[in-house]
């Protein structure tokens, strides 16, 4: 099988939520180990510059753009840059998404709809901006969009978050199918499903103003334990990466505990089992129990 850097080097990638955490991870990797052209779209204007100073020091080719992946008409001014600047697009990457910690009837209506629009919507803008020149080239492509474990899992105390997970693989299952049927064999699809990666998403997570503080604080706290056992970015984006180049549709970052995940929810949806609430989702499966957690992560 040919390796990642066979695969994408000397290509352009385009990264939304480049400027940290596991954005930045894949920018770096693409562009330091991979040898690719990386664009960086970030909000972050200041961690934008911060990361691209970074990767171009180390001596990798990337250019920043401001972006903000909630505003389609950015997302599209984006791709015709990129279209005149640095032509085909071989890898685009719909990464940019936040978290929300709370009961779901606690969630400030503003924090709802910031979440929809970056996590849903922000892959949406990608999709829709950038696939009508993927589908027009005839070099080969790859869009992968960011799910996680959560599309899998049901998770209390972040329901916004996990909610727009599971539409983020909804979506790009779809997508993978609207891709074939039109037999656009030149472009792969993926679902990336990434376990616990060190980052700062749950530190700029929101929370709630009002009802039950203590729960959503809980919930955080119990978030931050998981970051310890996390991998690190540059290990995730050089796993994400080889599985891509390797042609898989569902690509995950830990096998033992992403596989568990859809064993367990593929086991409870056909016994038709009602959601109990989990103990842990990023455990690894316990040698008898298959697929079930044996780690206990502190809640409530
Ligand atoms: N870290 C994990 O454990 C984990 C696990 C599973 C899935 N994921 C997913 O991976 C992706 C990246 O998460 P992360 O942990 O690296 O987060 P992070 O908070 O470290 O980085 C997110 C980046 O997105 C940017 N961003 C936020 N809103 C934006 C907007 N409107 N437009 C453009 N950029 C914006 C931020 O500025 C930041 O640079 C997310 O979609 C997340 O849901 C993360």
């Amino acid at each position: 099988m040919a390796s990642s850097a066979e695969v994408f080097g000397g290509g352009t990638a385009v990264i939304t939520g480049a400027a940290a955490g596991i954005g930045a991870g894949l920018a770096r990797h693409a562009a330091l180990a991979l040898g690719m052209s990386v664009v960086l779209a970030d909000v972050d204007a200041a961690g934008l510059e911060r990361t691209c100073a970074d990767i171009s020091d180390d001596g990798g080719r990337v250019v920043p753009a401001v972006v903000d992946v909630r505003d389609a008409d950015a997302v599209q001014r984006l791709a015709d840059r990129v279209a005149r600047e640095s032509g085909p697009v071989r890898l685009l990457v719909n990464n940019a998404g936040v978290q929300q910690f709370g009961f779901l009837w606690d969630t400030p209506v503003a924090n709802w709809e910031r979440l929809v629009s970056i996590n849903v919507n922000g892959v949406f803008h990608g999709v829709r901006a950038f696939m009508p020149r993927l589908i027009a080239q005839t070099e080969r492509a790859w869009v992968l969009n960011l799910a996680s474990i959560g599309s899998v899992t049901a998770w209390p105390l972040q329901t916004p978050y996990i909610m727009s997970k599971h539409a983020v693989l909804a979506m790009t299952e779809c997508l993978h199918q609207e891709v074939e049927l039109i037999g656009a064999r030149h472009i792969q699809v993926g679902a990336v499903l990434p376990g616990a990666v060190s980052s700062r998403i749950f530190d700029d997570a929101g929370g709630v103003d009002t009802g039950d503080l203590t729960a959503a604080d809980t919930e955080r706290e119990a978030m931050f334990r998981v970051r310890e056992r996390a991998i690190s970015p540059e290990e995730a984006a050089a796993t994400i990466l080889q599985q891509a180049a390797d042609g898989e549709f569902y690509i995950v970052t830990q096998p033992e505990s992403v596989l568990g995940a859809m064993r367990d929810r593929a086991d409870q949806l056909t016994a038709r089992r009602a959601p109990a609430a989990p103990r842990s989702r990023f455990a690894a499966p316990g040698p008898d129990e298959h697929g079930s957690p044996h780690a206990v992560t502190t809640r409530r």
